[in-house]
Protein backbone atom coordinates (compact mmCIF):
# COMPACT_ATOMS: atom_id res chain seq x y z
CA UNK A 1 0.00 0.00 0.00
CA UNK A 2 1.17 3.56 -0.35
CA UNK A 3 -0.07 7.09 0.82
CA UNK A 4 -1.67 9.96 -1.08
CA UNK A 5 1.24 11.60 -0.97
CA UNK A 6 3.60 8.64 -1.73
CA UNK A 7 4.62 7.50 2.15
CA UNK A 8 3.86 4.06 3.41
CA UNK A 9 0.75 3.22 4.41
CA UNK A 10 -0.28 1.29 7.73
CA UNK A 11 1.76 -1.89 7.40
CA UNK A 12 -1.02 -4.21 7.61
CA UNK A 13 -1.18 -8.00 8.22
CA UNK A 14 -0.71 -8.79 4.42
CA UNK A 15 2.02 -6.18 3.88
CA UNK A 16 5.03 -8.28 3.86
CA UNK A 17 7.34 -5.98 1.92
CA UNK A 18 6.70 -3.06 4.53
CA UNK A 19 7.89 -5.23 7.39
CA UNK A 20 10.93 -4.62 5.22
CA UNK A 21 13.36 -2.63 7.80
CA UNK A 22 10.36 -3.72 10.80
CA UNK A 23 12.85 -6.34 12.73
CA UNK A 24 15.66 -3.94 13.56
CA UNK A 25 15.15 -1.17 17.06
CA UNK A 26 17.75 1.01 16.37
CA UNK A 27 17.57 3.12 19.66
CA UNK A 28 16.85 0.32 21.70
CA UNK A 29 20.30 -1.47 20.41
CA UNK A 30 21.77 1.82 20.73
CA UNK A 31 21.00 2.32 24.32
CA UNK A 32 22.20 -1.68 25.00
CA UNK A 33 25.59 -0.99 23.49
CA UNK A 34 25.93 1.79 25.26
CA UNK A 35 25.01 0.23 28.43
CA UNK A 36 27.04 -2.47 28.06
CA UNK A 37 30.32 -1.82 26.48
CA UNK A 38 31.47 -0.10 29.69
CA UNK A 39 31.51 3.61 28.71
CA UNK A 40 32.53 6.19 30.81
CA UNK A 41 29.43 7.68 32.91
CA UNK A 42 30.41 11.03 33.59
CA UNK A 43 26.76 11.98 33.47
CA UNK A 44 23.55 11.47 35.06
CA UNK A 45 21.83 9.40 36.75
CA UNK A 46 23.89 9.43 39.54
CA UNK A 47 23.44 5.32 40.15
CA UNK A 48 26.38 5.15 37.44
CA UNK A 49 24.63 1.88 35.80
CA UNK A 50 23.94 0.00 39.46
CA UNK A 51 27.25 0.41 41.16
CA UNK A 52 25.43 3.51 43.40
CA UNK A 53 21.86 2.49 43.84
CA UNK A 54 20.50 0.18 47.10
CA UNK A 55 21.80 -3.15 46.58
CA UNK A 56 18.20 -4.72 46.85
CA UNK A 57 16.71 -2.33 44.21
CA UNK A 58 19.49 -3.44 42.12
CA UNK A 59 19.30 -6.86 42.93
CA UNK A 60 15.34 -6.70 42.14
CA UNK A 61 15.25 -4.97 38.83
CA UNK A 62 18.82 -6.22 37.81
CA UNK A 63 21.97 -4.76 36.92
CA UNK A 64 21.10 -4.32 33.07
CA UNK A 65 17.99 -2.36 33.90
CA UNK A 66 20.21 0.38 35.54
CA UNK A 67 23.19 -0.34 32.65
CA UNK A 68 20.28 0.59 30.32
CA UNK A 69 18.84 3.56 32.17
CA UNK A 70 20.70 6.69 30.30
CA UNK A 71 20.28 10.39 29.77
CA UNK A 72 19.21 12.18 26.97
CA UNK A 73 21.75 13.65 24.56
CA UNK A 74 24.58 10.63 24.32
CA UNK A 75 26.43 10.39 21.12
CA UNK A 76 25.29 7.54 18.75
CA UNK A 77 21.68 7.35 20.68
CA UNK A 78 20.11 10.58 20.40
CA UNK A 79 23.09 13.10 19.22
CA UNK A 80 25.51 12.70 15.94
CA UNK A 81 24.10 12.65 12.80
CA UNK A 82 20.84 12.56 11.84
CA UNK A 83 19.04 10.54 11.40
CA UNK A 84 19.99 8.74 14.82
CA UNK A 85 18.88 6.17 16.06
CA UNK A 86 15.95 7.68 18.21
CA UNK A 87 14.94 9.51 15.48
CA UNK A 88 15.26 6.12 13.28
CA UNK A 89 13.00 4.50 15.89
CA UNK A 90 9.85 6.99 15.56
CA UNK A 91 10.43 6.63 11.72
CA UNK A 92 10.09 2.96 12.06
CA UNK A 93 7.28 3.72 14.21
CA UNK A 94 5.38 5.71 12.07
CA UNK A 95 5.94 3.50 9.44
CA UNK A 96 4.70 0.88 11.15
CA UNK A 97 1.15 2.44 11.88
CA UNK A 98 0.86 4.59 8.90
CA UNK A 99 1.43 7.94 10.22
CA UNK A 100 3.25 10.63 8.70
CA UNK A 101 5.41 11.69 12.03
CA UNK A 102 5.47 9.58 15.39
CA UNK A 103 6.02 10.88 19.15
CA UNK A 104 7.02 8.53 21.47
CA UNK A 105 5.83 9.56 25.01
CA UNK A 106 7.00 9.06 28.57
CA UNK A 107 4.15 10.43 30.36
CA UNK A 108 1.37 7.85 28.78
CA UNK A 109 -1.34 8.95 26.29
CA UNK A 110 -2.13 11.49 28.75
CA UNK A 111 0.76 13.34 27.51
CA UNK A 112 -0.58 12.97 23.92
CA UNK A 113 -4.23 14.52 25.21
CA UNK A 114 -1.95 17.75 27.04
CA UNK A 115 -0.24 18.17 23.57
CA UNK A 116 -3.09 17.49 21.32
CA UNK A 117 -5.28 20.51 23.16
CA UNK A 118 -2.36 22.64 23.87
CA UNK A 119 -1.59 22.40 20.26
CA UNK A 120 -5.37 22.46 18.57
CA UNK A 121 -7.01 24.43 21.32
CA UNK A 122 -5.04 27.30 22.70
CA UNK A 123 -6.69 30.22 24.71
CA UNK A 124 -9.91 31.00 23.87
CA UNK A 125 -9.89 28.19 20.49
CA UNK A 126 -13.16 26.57 20.69
CA UNK A 127 -13.01 22.52 20.00
CA UNK A 128 -15.47 19.51 19.88
CA UNK A 129 -15.03 17.02 22.57
CA UNK A 130 -16.92 13.96 23.62
CA UNK A 131 -18.27 14.47 27.00
CA UNK A 132 -16.90 10.99 28.81
CA UNK A 133 -13.51 11.53 27.14
CA UNK A 134 -10.55 10.69 29.37
CA UNK A 135 -9.77 12.96 32.10
CA UNK A 136 -6.67 14.55 30.18
CA UNK A 137 -8.75 16.18 27.70
CA UNK A 138 -9.97 18.48 29.74
CA UNK A 139 -7.29 18.36 31.74
CA UNK A 140 -5.17 19.53 28.81
CA UNK A 141 -7.94 22.25 27.97
CA UNK A 142 -7.05 23.84 31.78
CA UNK A 143 -3.31 23.81 30.39
CA UNK A 144 -4.02 25.00 27.12
CA UNK A 145 -7.36 27.70 27.87
CA UNK A 146 -9.53 26.26 25.11
CA UNK A 147 -13.03 26.10 25.13
CA UNK A 148 -15.14 22.86 24.69
CA UNK A 149 -18.16 21.98 23.53
CA UNK A 150 -19.10 18.14 24.45
CA UNK A 151 -20.99 15.87 22.36
CA UNK A 152 -22.24 13.12 24.46
CA UNK A 153 -21.49 9.79 23.80
CA UNK A 154 -24.70 6.67 23.37
CA UNK A 155 -25.47 5.34 26.68
CA UNK A 156 -26.71 1.61 27.13
CA UNK A 157 -28.82 2.81 30.51
CA UNK A 158 -29.11 -0.80 31.19
CA UNK A 159 -25.74 -2.03 30.39
CA UNK A 160 -24.26 1.93 32.61
CA UNK A 161 -21.92 1.84 29.60
CA UNK A 162 -21.40 4.67 27.55
CA UNK A 163 -20.19 3.80 23.83
CA UNK A 164 -18.92 6.14 20.83
CA UNK A 165 -20.05 9.49 19.68
CA UNK A 166 -21.92 9.15 16.37
CA UNK A 167 -21.39 10.86 13.06
CA UNK A 168 -24.97 12.75 13.44
CA UNK A 169 -24.67 13.95 17.21
CA UNK A 170 -20.90 15.20 15.75
CA UNK A 171 -22.35 16.99 12.98
CA UNK A 172 -24.91 18.76 15.15
CA UNK A 173 -22.18 19.79 17.68
CA UNK A 174 -20.55 21.03 14.76
CA UNK A 175 -23.03 23.02 13.54
CA UNK A 176 -23.45 24.53 16.74
CA UNK A 177 -20.28 26.48 15.66
CA UNK A 178 -21.35 28.09 12.26
CA UNK A 179 -22.35 32.00 12.52
CA UNK A 180 -21.11 32.22 16.60
CA UNK A 181 -17.49 33.92 15.38
CA UNK A 182 -14.49 31.84 14.66
CA UNK A 183 -15.60 28.24 14.59
CA UNK A 184 -13.99 25.12 16.38
CA UNK A 185 -10.44 23.99 15.60
CA UNK A 186 -10.73 20.50 16.00
CA UNK A 187 -13.02 17.34 17.28
CA UNK A 188 -11.42 15.09 19.90
CA UNK A 189 -13.66 11.72 20.35
CA UNK A 190 -12.77 8.55 21.92
CA UNK A 191 -12.45 4.99 20.42
CA UNK A 192 -12.15 2.29 21.35
CA UNK A 193 -14.21 2.60 24.40
CA UNK A 194 -12.73 0.90 27.67
CA UNK A 195 -15.21 -1.95 27.11
CA UNK A 196 -13.42 -2.10 23.53
CA UNK A 197 -15.98 -0.63 21.25
CA UNK A 198 -15.29 1.17 18.80
CA UNK A 199 -16.77 4.15 16.91
CA UNK A 200 -17.65 4.50 13.40
CA UNK A 201 -14.53 6.54 12.78
CA UNK A 202 -14.63 6.87 9.15
CA UNK A 203 -17.96 8.45 9.38
CA UNK A 204 -16.84 10.62 12.30
CA UNK A 205 -13.59 11.91 9.61
CA UNK A 206 -16.08 12.70 7.08
CA UNK A 207 -18.53 14.88 9.27
CA UNK A 208 -14.98 16.70 10.63
CA UNK A 209 -13.47 16.93 7.50
CA UNK A 210 -16.53 18.16 6.28
CA UNK A 211 -16.50 21.15 8.75
CA UNK A 212 -12.93 21.32 8.03
CA UNK A 213 -11.27 20.52 11.29
CA UNK A 214 -8.88 17.99 11.62
CA UNK A 215 -10.26 14.89 13.61
CA UNK A 216 -8.37 13.19 16.72
CA UNK A 217 -9.07 10.30 17.91
CA UNK A 218 -7.89 8.57 21.89
CA UNK A 219 -7.12 5.02 20.52
CA UNK A 220 -5.17 4.58 23.92
CA UNK A 221 -6.99 1.11 24.14
CA UNK A 222 -5.90 0.19 20.39
CA UNK A 223 -2.21 -0.11 19.89
CA UNK A 224 -2.82 -3.22 18.43
CA UNK A 225 -5.86 -2.34 15.85
CA UNK A 226 -4.45 -2.86 12.24
CA UNK A 227 -2.26 -5.54 13.16
CA UNK A 228 -4.83 -8.65 12.91
CA UNK A 229 -7.32 -8.88 10.24
CA UNK A 230 -9.83 -9.95 12.92
CA UNK A 231 -9.17 -7.14 14.59
CA UNK A 232 -10.69 -3.29 14.43
CA UNK A 233 -8.73 -1.15 11.75
CA UNK A 234 -6.58 1.50 12.96
CA UNK A 235 -7.75 4.86 13.39
CA UNK A 236 -5.28 6.54 10.70
CA UNK A 237 -6.26 3.75 8.32
CA UNK A 238 -10.08 5.42 8.78
CA UNK A 239 -9.33 8.37 7.81
CA UNK A 240 -8.31 10.08 11.35
CA UNK A 241 -5.85 12.91 11.55
CA UNK A 242 -3.79 12.37 14.34
CA UNK A 243 -4.31 9.13 16.94
CA UNK A 244 -2.95 8.72 20.53
CA UNK A 245 -2.37 4.71 21.29
CA UNK A 246 -1.02 3.70 24.53
CA UNK A 247 1.15 1.08 23.50
CA UNK A 248 2.06 0.38 27.49
CA UNK A 249 -1.96 -1.09 27.59
CA UNK A 250 -2.06 -3.57 25.33
CA UNK A 251 1.13 -4.46 23.56
CA UNK A 252 4.68 -4.66 25.30
CA UNK A 253 6.32 -1.89 26.32
CA UNK A 254 6.31 -0.50 29.52
CA UNK A 255 3.98 1.56 31.92
CA UNK A 256 3.79 4.73 31.19
CA UNK A 257 5.27 4.90 27.47
CA UNK A 258 2.81 5.84 24.70
CA UNK A 259 2.49 7.13 21.11
CA UNK A 260 1.57 9.88 19.57
CA UNK A 261 0.85 9.28 15.88
CA UNK A 262 -0.26 12.27 13.42
CA UNK A 263 -1.22 11.07 9.80
CA UNK A 264 -0.85 12.09 6.30
CA UNK A 265 -3.76 14.40 5.79
CA UNK A 266 -1.65 17.54 6.73
CA UNK A 267 -4.55 18.99 8.87
CA UNK A 268 -2.12 18.66 11.53
CA UNK A 269 1.48 20.00 11.33
CA UNK A 270 3.59 17.65 13.23
CA UNK A 271 6.07 20.68 14.25
CA UNK A 272 3.10 22.33 15.94
CA UNK A 273 3.08 19.04 18.30
CA UNK A 274 6.46 18.85 18.57
CA UNK A 275 6.92 22.37 20.06
CA UNK A 276 4.06 21.68 22.72
CA UNK A 277 5.70 18.16 23.44
CA UNK A 278 9.14 19.90 24.33
CA UNK A 279 6.77 21.96 27.22
CA UNK A 280 5.47 18.73 28.24
CA UNK A 281 8.51 16.41 28.21
CA UNK A 282 10.89 15.95 31.18
CA UNK A 283 14.49 16.85 29.87
CA UNK A 284 15.64 13.72 31.34
CA UNK A 285 12.88 10.86 29.48
CA UNK A 286 13.47 7.59 30.82
CA UNK A 287 15.45 5.66 27.96
CA UNK A 288 13.94 2.33 29.61
CA UNK A 289 10.53 3.41 28.84
CA UNK A 290 11.54 4.59 25.23
CA UNK A 291 13.64 1.63 24.21
CA UNK A 292 10.85 -0.50 25.50
CA UNK A 293 8.63 1.21 22.98
CA UNK A 294 11.20 0.69 20.23
CA UNK A 295 11.13 -2.72 21.09
CA UNK A 296 7.65 -3.51 21.45
CA UNK A 297 6.89 -1.60 17.91
CA UNK A 298 9.30 -4.50 16.22
CA UNK A 299 7.32 -6.86 17.91
CA UNK A 300 4.04 -5.89 17.18
CA UNK A 301 5.32 -5.12 13.38
CA UNK A 302 7.14 -8.28 12.92
CA UNK A 303 5.49 -10.75 15.22
CA UNK A 304 2.10 -9.05 16.08
CA UNK A 305 0.01 -11.07 13.52
CA UNK A 306 1.52 -14.37 14.18
CA UNK A 307 1.03 -13.22 18.33
CA UNK A 308 -2.41 -11.85 18.01
CA UNK A 309 -3.66 -15.07 15.90
CA UNK A 310 -2.72 -17.57 19.07
CA UNK A 311 -4.23 -14.77 21.36
CA UNK A 312 -7.42 -14.31 19.71
CA UNK A 313 -7.36 -18.35 19.59
CA UNK A 314 -7.59 -18.63 23.36
CA UNK A 315 -9.96 -15.74 24.02
CA UNK A 316 -12.42 -17.93 21.81
CA UNK A 317 -12.41 -20.54 23.81
CA UNK A 318 -11.98 -18.55 27.31
CA UNK A 319 -15.42 -16.66 25.54
CA UNK A 320 -17.28 -20.11 24.95
CA UNK A 321 -16.35 -21.38 28.16
CA UNK A 322 -17.47 -18.32 29.62
CA UNK A 323 -20.82 -18.12 27.74
CA UNK A 324 -21.74 -21.48 29.58
CA UNK A 325 -21.21 -20.01 32.91
CA UNK A 326 -24.99 -19.33 34.56
CA UNK A 327 -26.19 -15.87 34.53
CA UNK A 328 -23.36 -14.64 32.63
CA UNK A 329 -23.22 -12.83 29.40
CA UNK A 330 -20.48 -12.29 27.23
CA UNK A 331 -20.53 -8.92 25.04
CA UNK A 332 -19.12 -8.43 22.17
CA UNK A 333 -19.86 -8.84 18.30
CA UNK A 334 -23.85 -8.72 18.96
CA UNK A 335 -23.38 -5.01 19.88
CA UNK A 336 -21.95 -3.56 16.63
CA UNK A 337 -24.84 -1.85 14.86
CA UNK A 338 -26.13 -0.41 17.80
CA UNK A 339 -25.53 3.34 18.37
CA UNK A 340 -22.13 4.44 18.75
CA UNK A 341 -20.83 0.90 18.42
CA UNK A 342 -19.08 -0.06 14.78
CA UNK A 343 -16.98 -2.53 15.66
CA UNK A 344 -15.22 -4.30 18.63
CA UNK A 345 -12.39 -5.79 20.11
CA UNK A 346 -11.79 -8.83 21.22
CA UNK A 347 -9.10 -8.18 23.58
CA UNK A 348 -11.49 -7.09 25.95
CA UNK A 349 -13.45 -9.84 27.54
CA UNK A 350 -16.85 -7.69 29.02
CA UNK A 351 -18.90 -10.02 31.20
CA UNK A 352 -22.43 -9.06 32.14
CA UNK A 353 -22.99 -10.58 35.15
CA UNK A 354 -26.22 -9.04 36.22
CA UNK A 355 -28.46 -12.34 35.68
CA UNK A 356 -26.29 -13.35 38.34
CA UNK A 357 -27.95 -10.97 41.07
CA UNK A 358 -24.65 -10.04 42.12
CA UNK A 359 -22.99 -6.84 40.82
CA UNK A 360 -19.67 -6.78 39.02
CA UNK A 361 -17.95 -5.33 41.74
CA UNK A 362 -18.69 -8.33 43.79
CA UNK A 363 -17.92 -10.91 41.08
CA UNK A 364 -14.56 -8.99 40.44
CA UNK A 365 -13.97 -9.32 44.45
CA UNK A 366 -14.61 -12.76 45.03
CA UNK A 367 -12.41 -14.06 42.36
CA UNK A 368 -9.57 -11.78 43.82
CA UNK A 369 -10.34 -12.79 47.30
CA UNK A 370 -10.51 -16.52 46.24
CA UNK A 371 -8.02 -16.82 43.75
CA UNK A 372 -6.36 -13.88 43.59
CA UNK A 373 -7.33 -12.89 39.98
CA UNK A 374 -7.45 -8.89 39.52
CA UNK A 375 -9.51 -7.36 36.70
CA UNK A 376 -8.89 -4.32 34.51
CA UNK A 377 -12.59 -3.07 35.39
CA UNK A 378 -15.78 -3.70 37.42
CA UNK A 379 -18.99 -1.50 37.11
CA UNK A 380 -22.42 -2.33 38.79
CA UNK A 381 -23.46 -4.64 35.46
CA UNK A 382 -20.00 -5.94 33.86
CA UNK A 383 -16.62 -7.15 34.53
CA UNK A 384 -13.84 -6.27 31.92
CA UNK A 385 -10.94 -8.70 31.47
CA UNK A 386 -7.94 -6.99 29.66
CA UNK A 387 -6.05 -9.38 27.26
CA UNK A 388 -2.14 -8.69 26.15
CA UNK A 389 -1.24 -8.85 22.56
CA UNK A 390 0.73 -12.38 23.42
CA UNK A 391 -1.42 -13.02 26.59
CA UNK A 392 -0.93 -16.61 27.92
CA UNK A 393 -3.76 -19.44 27.02
CA UNK A 394 -2.97 -20.96 30.16
CA UNK A 395 -3.86 -18.01 31.76
CA UNK A 396 -6.57 -17.83 30.21
CA UNK A 397 -7.98 -21.10 30.59
CA UNK A 398 -7.97 -20.53 34.16
CA UNK A 399 -9.08 -17.53 34.38
CA UNK A 400 -12.47 -18.86 32.94
CA UNK A 401 -12.34 -21.83 35.40
CA UNK A 402 -12.25 -19.58 38.12
CA UNK A 403 -14.79 -17.00 37.18
CA UNK A 404 -17.40 -19.94 36.39
CA UNK A 405 -16.34 -21.04 40.29
CA UNK A 406 -16.67 -18.08 41.18
CA UNK A 407 -20.20 -17.02 40.24
CA UNK A 408 -21.74 -20.46 40.32
CA UNK A 409 -20.59 -19.86 44.37
CA UNK A 410 -21.80 -16.68 45.02
CA UNK A 411 -25.29 -16.08 42.31
CA UNK A 412 -27.97 -15.69 43.96
CA UNK A 413 -30.84 -17.49 42.66
CA UNK A 414 -34.74 -16.37 42.23
CA UNK A 415 -35.22 -18.59 45.30
CA UNK A 416 -32.95 -16.32 46.99
CA UNK A 417 -35.57 -13.53 46.53
CA UNK A 418 -33.39 -11.28 45.16
CA UNK A 419 -33.69 -9.44 41.71
CA UNK A 420 -31.34 -8.29 39.54
CA UNK A 421 -28.75 -5.65 40.39
CA UNK A 422 -29.85 -2.44 41.23
CA UNK A 423 -27.80 -0.24 38.42
CA UNK A 424 -26.69 3.81 39.56
CA UNK A 425 -28.59 6.38 37.41
CA UNK A 426 -26.92 7.33 34.27
CA UNK A 427 -24.90 10.30 34.49
CA UNK A 428 -27.25 13.27 34.11
CA UNK A 429 -26.18 16.14 31.48
CA UNK A 430 -23.75 19.02 32.68
CA UNK A 431 -24.52 22.56 32.09
CA UNK A 432 -21.10 24.14 31.62
CA UNK A 433 -20.71 27.88 32.41
CA UNK A 434 -17.14 28.79 31.79
CA UNK A 435 -14.28 27.14 30.51
CA UNK A 436 -12.24 24.45 32.00
CA UNK A 437 -9.17 26.29 32.52
CA UNK A 438 -11.12 28.91 33.89
CA UNK A 439 -12.99 27.16 36.49
CA UNK A 440 -9.64 25.25 37.97
CA UNK A 441 -7.39 28.47 38.22
CA UNK A 442 -10.06 30.62 39.42
CA UNK A 443 -10.44 31.41 43.00
CA UNK A 444 -12.07 28.49 44.72
CA UNK A 445 -13.54 28.11 47.98
CA UNK A 446 -14.45 24.53 49.96
CA UNK A 447 -18.32 24.60 50.83
CA UNK A 448 -20.29 21.78 52.04
CA UNK A 449 -22.10 19.54 49.20
CA UNK A 450 -25.39 20.50 50.02
CA UNK A 451 -24.32 24.78 49.74
CA UNK A 452 -22.57 23.71 46.17
CA UNK A 453 -25.73 23.66 44.23
CA UNK A 454 -26.17 26.14 41.57
CA UNK A 455 -22.71 27.03 42.07
CA UNK A 456 -19.60 26.17 39.54
CA UNK A 457 -17.53 23.32 40.03
CA UNK A 458 -13.39 23.73 40.26
CA UNK A 459 -13.05 20.27 40.44
CA UNK A 460 -13.21 17.18 37.65
CA UNK A 461 -14.83 14.21 39.46
CA UNK A 462 -15.15 11.14 37.69
CA UNK A 463 -16.38 7.43 39.26
CA UNK A 464 -13.19 5.19 38.76
CA UNK A 465 -13.60 2.82 37.67
CA UNK A 466 -14.52 3.34 35.11
CA UNK A 467 -13.28 6.56 35.27
CA UNK A 468 -15.56 8.75 33.39
CA UNK A 469 -15.63 12.24 34.35
CA UNK A 470 -19.70 13.08 35.91
CA UNK A 471 -18.98 16.50 36.70
CA UNK A 472 -15.85 18.94 35.07
CA UNK A 473 -14.28 22.15 35.93
CA UNK A 474 -16.35 24.85 34.35
CA UNK A 475 -19.59 22.91 35.01
CA UNK A 476 -22.73 23.80 37.45
CA UNK A 477 -23.44 21.80 40.05
CA UNK A 478 -26.63 20.38 40.45
CA UNK A 479 -28.67 17.89 42.78
CA UNK A 480 -28.82 15.28 40.11
CA UNK A 481 -24.90 15.10 39.92
CA UNK A 482 -24.68 15.23 43.33
CA UNK A 483 -26.89 11.99 43.45
CA UNK A 484 -25.18 10.43 40.73
CA UNK A 485 -21.67 10.28 42.43
CA UNK A 486 -22.76 9.34 45.94
CA UNK A 487 -24.99 6.30 44.05
CA UNK A 488 -21.68 5.09 42.60
CA UNK A 489 -19.46 5.55 45.23
CA UNK A 490 -21.97 3.95 47.45
CA UNK A 491 -21.75 1.34 44.85
CA UNK A 492 -18.09 0.55 45.37
CA UNK A 493 -16.55 3.32 43.02
CA UNK A 494 -14.15 5.41 43.80
CA UNK A 495 -14.58 9.21 43.21
CA UNK A 496 -11.45 10.32 41.36
CA UNK A 497 -10.48 13.61 40.95
CA UNK A 498 -12.41 14.84 44.28
CA UNK A 499 -10.33 16.81 46.41
CA UNK A 500 -12.86 14.86 49.22
CA UNK A 501 -13.20 11.40 47.90
CA UNK A 502 -16.61 11.30 50.98
CA UNK A 503 -18.13 13.78 48.95
CA UNK A 504 -18.80 15.95 52.30
CA UNK A 505 -17.65 19.27 50.46
CA UNK A 506 -16.15 20.32 46.87
CA UNK A 507 -14.31 23.30 45.18
CA UNK A 508 -16.74 25.37 43.69
CA UNK A 509 -15.63 29.29 42.30
CA UNK A 510 -16.13 32.02 44.53
CA UNK A 511 -19.25 33.91 44.13
CA UNK A 512 -17.56 37.33 44.23
C1 LIG B 1 -9.30 6.71 26.62
C2 LIG B 1 -8.05 6.96 27.42
N1 LIG B 1 -7.20 7.92 27.01
C3 LIG B 1 -6.06 8.18 27.67
C4 LIG B 1 -5.72 7.47 28.80
C5 LIG B 1 -4.45 7.79 29.51
O1 LIG B 1 -3.51 6.81 29.21
P1 LIG B 1 -2.16 6.66 30.02
O2 LIG B 1 -2.50 5.90 31.26
O3 LIG B 1 -1.28 5.90 29.07
O4 LIG B 1 -1.65 8.02 30.33
C6 LIG B 1 -6.58 6.46 29.27
C7 LIG B 1 -6.25 5.68 30.46
O5 LIG B 1 -6.94 4.82 30.91
C8 LIG B 1 -7.79 6.21 28.56
O6 LIG B 1 -8.65 5.27 28.96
Amino acid sequence: MSGANGETDHLGPADDGLRAGQPVAPYFDAVLAYGLRGSGRFHVPGHKGGLGADPALRHALGERAFALDVPQDIHGIDLGPSPTPFEQAEALAARAHGARRTFFLTNGATQGNHALTLALAPMGARVVAQRNSHTSIVDGLVLSGGVPTFVPPEVDDALGMAHGVTPDRLRAALEQGVGQGPGFRAAFVVSPTYYGLCADVAGLAEVAHAAGVPLVVDQSWGPHFGFHPDLPKSALQLGADAVLTSTHKIAGSLTQSAMLHVGHSGRIDPGQLARVLRLLRSTSPSSLLMASLDAARRQLAVHGEALLHETLAAVHRTRAKLATTPGVAVLGPELVGRPGIADWDPLRIVLDVRATGRSGYQVAEALRAAYDGNVELATAATVVLVVGVAESAVALERVAGDLDETVKRIALTGDDGLGPVVRPPAAPPAETVVPPREAFLGAAERVPVEEAVGRVSCESIAGYPPGIPALLPGERVSAEVLAYLRAIRDGGARLHGASDPELRTIHVLRAD
